[in-house]
């Protein structure tokens, strides 16, 4: 029989700090960095280590010796079970701390860049409970059980329950009692969804067999209280289904939107579904500064809608755009930024590759009258080309958004190729920022950088930065 290896322990780590993915940091003696879980900055723990790889350890804390004085009481009956909101045990102060030093060390480490005018301070969330205008949970005819709850013989997780998925579990769901991610109607309505379902004898899904009749809600809350609900179903059987939505629109009159849809699919995905209007309007509104927005069932936008303005702020603020300007707004979603910034410019470009969302982009340009917005659908690194720039003009200003992985190098090559004399990079990933902006750096200068936190209680943060060519006066 082989011998077990004993897990090596390493006492007293201090953790100073998180890392990129937030995970928090801390060093052993002779310098080596651990990476440990569900610890935060200030703890001195004890850790075990699980993983070993060349130049750092990951591990768990085993005892914690010191708690650190930037620990505070998590707010919520769900925290460190659901998966979400993992900071909530860290004061609000020390966590956009932690989010503008995340930004920092990405751009002198990977960047090597420091802006020349600095680092402007992190722009904290005005509401950091209720924040998320979207949410979306699962029914499960499977309990998860914490550890407390699994020592109880007579619990058994058999039950049927709406809520996340807690990480590494597919098939069993934490059964949501109260989520402080999102206000208005949210918690009741998806409690009472339950009870009308267990009332109604409809069957929560069970993945393992591939059985049951409800799979998912989303519930899409604008700022302004308007409120969709989309349900989806694995059978498409329609006496339960009108049966069902039909009672929710009885007890929640105030709905705007109800749709449905059928998922007989393996896997979750939604957005590939036929949306079938139940009840209301085909969309609901949102308003972001001056512009108001229709969204659809399968609409991109961005999650947290008052942070989302006072992020565009940044954006309008670092573009200082005098009326006259061509702006080219890459990776545009449903035109948000774009609309933004069309009142205050000549013209804007927007380019994205989801065909839908140009669709939105469109019609949410007539519904605020603008007439200087073109939208196209397409690849970026496939659109944006010195043609294209030859019949659209040239840009003066470029605001890049792009997804975690950041810019294509191609799209890097073309916007050299372009120099504009401005681009404000906006990014959800500081480190492939950091590392598009070191490829910048051949034309262009880091002026200005500010973070802004848009996700409370997570590791998430977004940063806008503001470029200029180095033949180019700011
Ligand atoms: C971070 S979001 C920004 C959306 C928008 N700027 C906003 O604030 O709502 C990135 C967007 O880029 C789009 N996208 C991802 N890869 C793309 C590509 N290669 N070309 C064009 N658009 C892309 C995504 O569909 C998504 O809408």
């Amino acid at each position: 029989m082989g011998r077990r290896k004993k897990k090596k322990i390493i006492e007293k780590v201090e953790i100073t700090g998180i890392a990129d993915k937030g995970k928090s940091v801390g060093r052993n003696q002779e310098g080596q960095v651990v990476f440990v879980d569900k610890v935060v900055p200030g703890d001195i723990v004890d850790v075990l280590v699980l993983r070993k790889r060349k130049g750092f350890m990951q591990g768990i804390a085993q005892t914690i010796h010191k708690y650190s004085e930037d620990r505070v009481e998590p707010i919520c009956e769900h925290f460190g079970v659901c998966g979400g909101c993992k900071w909530q045990h860290l004061s609000y102060e020390a966590q956009i701390k932690h989010k503008a030093l995340v930004v920092h060390n990405a751009f002198r480490r990977i960047g090597k860049i420091e802006p020349e005018e600095g680092f402007s301070p992190i722009l904290s969330a005005a509401e950091t409970s209720y924040y998320r205008n979207k949410l979306e949970f699962s029914f499960s005819n499977r309990r998860w059980l914490t550890s407390t709850e699994l020592s109880d013989d007579s619990l058994s997780n058999q039950q049927e329950v709406l809520g996340f998925h807690p990480p590494g579990s597919f098939d069993k769901i934490v059964d949501i009692q109260h989520c402080h991610l999102q206000g208005g109607i949210s918690n009741e309505l998806r409690n009472t969804m339950r009870e009308l379902a267990i009332e109604q004898g409809l069957a929560f899904y069970d993945i393992r067999s591939r059985a049951g009749m409800l799979r998912h809600m989303i519930v899409r809350i604008s700022s302004i209280g308007e409120t969709m609900l989309i349900v989806s179903f694995f059978e498409n059987d329609q006496e339960k289904i009108q049966g069902y939505l039909g009672a929710i629109q009885a007890q929640f009159p105030q709905l705007n939107s109800i749709y449905y849809c059928i998922n007989p699919k393996m896997n979750d995905f939604m957005m590939d579904l036929e949306m079938n209007l139940f009840h209301g309007t085909p969309w609901i509104e949102e308003q972001l500064g001056e512009v108001r927005f229709r969204i659809g069932p399968k609409s991109f936008f961005q999650t947290n809608s008052l942070q989302a303005a006072r992020l565009f702020d940044v954006v309008a603020k670092f573009a200082d755009l005098q009326g006259t300007e061509n702006v080219y707004d890459l990776y545009t979603g449903l035109g948000s930024i774009a609309l933004y910034l069309a009142k205050h410019c000549r013209q804007v470009v927007g380019i994205e590759e989801i065909a839908q969302a140009i669709e939105d982009a469109k019609d949410n340009m007539a519904l605020n009258e603008i007439d200087n917005a073109v939208f196209y659908a397409g690849d970026v690194k496939d659109i944006l080309t010195t043609d294209f720039a030859q019949r659209h003009g040239k840009p003066d200003v470029v605001v890049t958004d792009p997804p975690r992985a950041g810019m294509h190098k191609e799209v890097i090559e073309i916007l050299l190729e372009l120099a504009a004399p401005k681009i404000v990079y906006v990014s959800c990933n500081p480190a492939t920022q950091a590392r598009d902006l070191s490829l910048l750096a051949a034309k262009y200068r880091v002026v200005k950088s500010r973070a802004v936190d848009m996700f409370p209680h997570t590791h998430h943060v977004e940063n806008v930065a503001l470029l200029v060519l180095k033949s180019a006066e700011v």
